[in-house]
């Protein structure tokens, strides 16, 4: 077979296993090309594309077979960019892998394969990058000996899609002890007290937002009757964005808010996956439920940062009666 492999980052951890992927391919009868660009794929039976930011028009893909692309996560949640970084930082132990067709748009494409992964919570980067790419070469190897006839199409909701990450998404908290410390989360940290001070970035309308925010949701969590994860600044973030985001509209805490949707006890209701899964796709979590949510009106997707559903989450699953 013709394979042809674009990667766009020779500097990327995952180039020298698909050296070593490559030489293996060899040894079974088949020419594989690695490129680093898309002006370069002369065409062949397959094309993968792995960890690569170029996107890939019908005049390249019509060269090929087959197109497929590598993307970590369980389509159509998680389209976008670094979709694992992202679900990881969120908390996920369990990482699924596609290999889907070429499409357009970007990520849309029928599945070919699934396979997954989990993560015991200490892995660092280049454990994580081992396990993620020993998936991925071996649903590239399946896509080569043993490829399904047909590709499935994507079913269900696409979540809002990932955007690119940037270093102020990776911060970490110096102050916190590093025991509390997980790479780009906010665990509600018990012990300290003391309130982030706004960045500069906050124009200053939305400093004066967020001041009469905080405002109100300190108020708000005056009433919550867990006085110790009340203190927490993280739950305290998250009040602050739960009256920001007009959650309280039709949810309401300790009674403030809409009262036909209280939120008291859905710490010891659902679990913190849960109800990040709430937040991050409400639509599909309400027709997964049984039994299926009629309530109305019905909660509609938000794209939120990956922070403030972090602070949502510390503050929801801290509600336990
Ligand atoms: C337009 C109304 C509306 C808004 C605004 C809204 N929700 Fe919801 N939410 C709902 C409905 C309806 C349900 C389904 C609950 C049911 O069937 O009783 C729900 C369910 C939930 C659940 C699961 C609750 C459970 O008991 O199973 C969580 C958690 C939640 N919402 C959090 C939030 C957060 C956080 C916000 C703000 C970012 C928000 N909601 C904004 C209407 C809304």
């Amino acid at each position: 077979m013709k394979i042809a492999i674009l990667t766009t980052d020779r500097g990327h951890p995952v180039v020298p296993r698909l050296r070593e992927w490559q030489a293996e391919m060899a040894r079974s009868g088949h020419a594989v090309a690695l490129h680093f660009d898309k002006g370069e794929l002369a065409g062949g039976d397959l094309l993968f594309l792995v960890s690569c930011s170029q996107v890939i028009g019908e005049q390249e893909r019509s060269r090929f077979a087959r197109s497929v692309v590598l993307h970590a996560s369980d389509l159509p949640h998680g389209r976008g960019w670094s979709p694992h970084v992202w679900a990881i930082a969120g908390g996920a132990s369990r990482i699924t892998v596609c290999a889907l067709q070429a499409a357009d748009p970007v990520d849309s494409g029928p599945i070919w394969l699934k396979r997954e992964f989990s993560l015991e919570g200490h892995e660092l980067l280049p454990e994580i990058n081992a396990k993620l790419f020993a998936c991925e070469l071996e649903l590239m190897s399946e896509m080569v000996r043993n490829p399904p006839a047909q590709a499935e199409p994507q079913r269900g909701e696409p979540g809002p899609a990932l955007p690119r990450r940037t270093p102020q998404d990776s911060r970490l908290d110096p102050e916190r002890p590093l025991a509390a410390v997980r790479f780009g989360d906010v665990p509600p940290p018990r012990r300290l007290r003391s309130v982030q001070p706004p960045t500069n970035e906050l124009t200053r309308r939305g400093l004066m937002k967020r001041t009469l925010a905080i405002i109100a949701g300190t108020a708000l969590l005056a009433l919550i009757p867990l006085a110790s994860h009340a203190q927490d600044p993280a739950a305290q973030k998250g009040m602050q964005i739960f009256v920001e985001q007009k959650c309280n509209v039709c949810h309401s805490i300790a009674g403030k808010g809409k009262k036909t949707g209280p939120l008291d006890d859905v710490g010891s209701r659902l679990t913190s996956a849960q109800i990040r899964e709430w937040i991050v796709d409400p639509v599909t979590m309400a027709a997964k439920r049984e039994p299926k949510s009629t309530r109305k009106p019905p909660m509609k997707k938000k794209p939120l940062p990956a922070g403030d559903v972090d602070a949502l989450v510390a503050l929801l699953s801290a509600l336990k009666k």
